[in-house]
């Protein structure tokens, strides 16, 4: 682990309102998906608004490994082009591929690596080398791929010899896109249908990219299919990714939460299937509204304004759960300042990401004096008015966590040092600076 993994965040009390209006950057899920099909294109992809986070970065250089070039067109890394080297055109990389932190980019690049003729080695941080890997193997191995790897082939580093692969029906345990995602492209290389259901629709941006690509997804109730592909074409228009709503919740959540606020967030991705945040926030009493409605590509985006509210716990609906897996740690900050009790149920998802968000959250809260309890897939938070302040808190090394406490913090009594908070860097690497330009009380400490 590098020094840096160490790096603190110090964090409130907020000083005045939030105010203001900003962009936060790319989509992370979308910036994944964009590399990994341009690559596999034939021709020249354009595209504009990418997310450069740590995340982003390692699937692109994993490709680079495979022979794909990226020609940067800012010095931001948020425009580029892909020279696509085609379905069959990578190469066997000459060293083992490094997912670092992210889950997105193994799970699809699996799918990818399934449908290979060569073998590759793919590996992770220690945090995604203890991340469930069966989920993906799995499926793949049935479409005939073989897939090697530490506990029966469920945790990484894992050995992948593709090829030859069959179609399959796969029904998934878990709404999980990531896993629908390994499925679809492993189908782009197989013989015959490849269809997925899954138990509640997860996030669709895999099925809304590919018919750019000229690739047909058919949906039919509530399971998706393609047949093989013989080509992926670049597309014509640029592929413009919108502000990630992932990002955008930390903002939005904070200025619910801080007296007298009022803010702007301009571009922000309203994709039903990631927008569970806006659900959840507006029942517990928040302030939103959106106007500015257009599309980037097949994906919606709107301008989103949230005001300062009195918020009320709430006991989530179970289908909003998968529209806002990404955002329980800052929701739960929102549960923690509201009145009354805020239950989730139906969520143990959550135990398996970055870090074991119920843990992590109920040790991180609880430090404040919030009064939080775990269930095996869920939380009870009994909010507050105001959170303890002067304590350090572990975000370890889990971006989202180090974020959510950030937001916290500024109803807090007195200053939250937040240690392991580096890996924001993997999802938004300029938290700190547009926090601050909102009026967040937050730094990195020396
Ligand atoms: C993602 C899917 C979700 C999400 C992750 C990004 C994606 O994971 O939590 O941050 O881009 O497909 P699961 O598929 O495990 O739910």
């Amino acid at each position: 682990m590098s020094k840096d993994a160490h790096k603190a965040l110090i964090a409130g009390p907020a000083t005045g309102p939030l105010s203001g209006s900003i962009m936060p950057p790319g989509d992370k899920s979308i910036s994944h998906r964009a590399i990994m099909l341009g690559s596999l294109a034939n021709g020249v992809t354009e595209i504009s608004g990418f997310l450069p986070g740590e995340d982003n970065l390692a699937t692109m250089r994993i490709f680079e490994h495979m022979g794909v070039t990226p020609e940067w067109l800012n010095t931001a890394k948020t425009r580029l082009n892909i020279h696509g080297v085609g379905l069959h055109g990578l190469k066997p990389p000459s060293g083992v591929l490094d997912a670092g932190n992210s889950g997105t980019c193994a799970r699809l690049i699996l799918g990818i690596l399934a449908g290979q003729a060569f073998t590759s080695e793919l590996t992770g941080d220690a945090s995604l080398c203890t991340r469930p890997m069966q989920r993906v193997a799995d499926p793949v191995r049935r479409m005939g791929a073989d897939v090697h790897g530490r506990n029966n082939g469920n945790l990484l580093p894992l050995s992948i010899r593709g090829g030859d692969l069959k179609g399959i029906h796969h029904v998934s345990r878990v709404a999980s896109a990531q896993v629908k995602s390994c499925v679809l492209l492993a189908g782009l290389y197989a013989t015959g249908e490849t269809r997925v259901s899954e138990p509640a629709p997860s996030r669709d941006h895999t099925e809304r990219m590919l018919p750019l690509f000229g690739q047909r997804v058919h949906m039919d109730d509530g399971s998706i299919s393609l047949a093989p592909a013989d080509l992926l074409t670049a597309p014509e228009c640029i592929i413009q990714i919108p502000a990630d709503p992932s990002s955008a919740a930390f903002f939005g959540v904070a200025a619910s939460l801080v007296e007298g606020s009022s803010i702007g967030l301009r571009g922000i991705g309203i994709n039903p299937r990631r927008d569970g945040w806006r659900r959840i926030l507006g029942a517990m009493g928040a302030a939103i509204s959106q106007d500015n409605e257009s599309c980037a590509g097949e994906e919606p985006v709107a301008d989103i304004s949230v005001r300062y509210g009195v918020m009320n716990g709430i006991r989530v609906n179970p289908d909003d759960i998968p529209d806002a897996i990404d955002e329980f740690p800052v929701l739960f900050v929102a549960a923690a300042l509201s009145e009354g009790a805020f239950i989730l149920e139906g969520a143990k998802e959550l135990r398996v990401k970055e870090s074991d968000r119920i843990a992590t959250m109920v040790q991180a809260l609880s430090v404040c004096g919030v009064h939080i309890r775990a269930s095996p897939d869920g939380v009870r938070i009994d909010g507050c008015r105001q959170i303890r302040g002067g304590v350090v808190v572990d975000a370890r090394n889990d971006h989202r966590i180090a974020m959510a406490m950030a937001v916290a913090a500024q109803r807090a009594t007195d200053d939250i040092i937040i240690q392991h908070a580096a890996a924001i860097a993997t999802s938004f690497p300029d938290f700190v600076p547009l926090a601050q330009r909102l009026g967040m009380n937050v730094r990195w400490a020396r």
